[in-house]
């Protein structure tokens, strides 16, 4: 049941080979899903090169730029992939962004632009790909749009700040997507896994500190991985889980759980 096959999608947030977004590439690759990606551009055109040498390991179909903090990105994206397919099934939104500076400050001192970007980047960004992507899995008859969150959008976790907020937004926000587009057959979850080292986290402070506890105080004693996040991803984007909508799913070894 959790076969992708004769199903094609866009992944964003590749940005290297630890990124959760690049396990889940190549768990719907190797589960028979057509695939689309992003990256975003860098001075140095390092995600661009990674993404393209990344891509060619699992076909990737379509390649493109995207920032998703510009409108005109995001519409050139739909149209791309609207000349391209004109249809899809999957959209998986793997990407976060916060200011260093705002990470490193009391979470009080947050600056206006930087909450405003929090949230733009990270939540926000999830509208407009979705607006885009609807009328495609709507040919299809349904699809299923996910996206990664973290337990700091319920709890107050060291050193989150800014991104706690943005979380709680991005789950809330796929709560009414999910009520949107439900009368379409479209699903719209959330996945929450425990702590994992990539780029994204090593630009939290102490991250190595919030793995060792990740690790310590969950369930089952060790923290997740990339490929177990990416699992689940499949099962959502499947009809194997057909039912299942506008729900926030703990990948987290149990961390979740616990009271300790
Ligand atoms: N690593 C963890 O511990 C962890 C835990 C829970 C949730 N998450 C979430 O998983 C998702 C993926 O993060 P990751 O840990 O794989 O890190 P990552 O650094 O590999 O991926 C983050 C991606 O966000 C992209 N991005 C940032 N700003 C962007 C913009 N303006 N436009 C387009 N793309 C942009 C980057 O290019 C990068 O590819 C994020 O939403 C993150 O918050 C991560």
């Amino acid at each position: 049941m959790s076969d992708l096959s004769g199903k094609k999608g866009l992944i964003l947030g590749v940005g290297n080979q630890r990124s959760i977004a690049w396990a889940v590439a190549e768990y719907f690759h190797k589960h028979g899903a057509e695939l689309a990606l992003t990256y975003l551009s860098d001075p140095k055109g390092r995600f661009e090169s990674n993404v393209r040498k990344l891509g060619e390991k699992v076909n990737a179909s379509f390649i493109q730029e995207c920032d998703v903090s510009d409108d005109r990105a995001i519409q050139s994206l739909i149209d791309g992939l609207n000349d391209h397919w004109g249809e899809m099934d999957f959209l998986i939104h793997s990407l976060a962004f916060a200011d260093q500076k705002d990470l490193q400050v009391a979470f009080s001192s947050t600056s206006r632009n930087g909450f405003a970007k929090a949230h733009e980047i990270s939540a926000f960004s999830l509208l407009p790909l979705a607006e885009g992507a609807v009328p495609m899995m709507k040919k299809r008859g349904g699809g299923s749009i996910i996206s990664m969150s973290f337990i700091g959008s319920v709890l107050a976790v060291p050193h989150y700040h800014v991104m706690g907020p943005a979380k709680a937004s991005l789950e809330s926000s796929s709560r009414y997507l999910a009520k949107e587009v439900g009368p379409d057959n479209i699903r719209v979850n959330v996945i929450s896994p425990g702590p994992i080292k990539t780029l994204s986290a090593s630009g939290i402070k102490d991250f190595a500190e919030l793995m060792k506890i990740g690790g310590a105080h969950s369930a089952m004693k060790r923290t997740v991985t990339q490929e177990e996040v990416a699992q689940t991803a499949v099962f959502l984007a499947s009809d194997a889980s057909s039912g299942i909508t506008g729900q926030v799913i703990y990948v987290d070894c149990g961390y979740s759980i616990m009271a300790n």
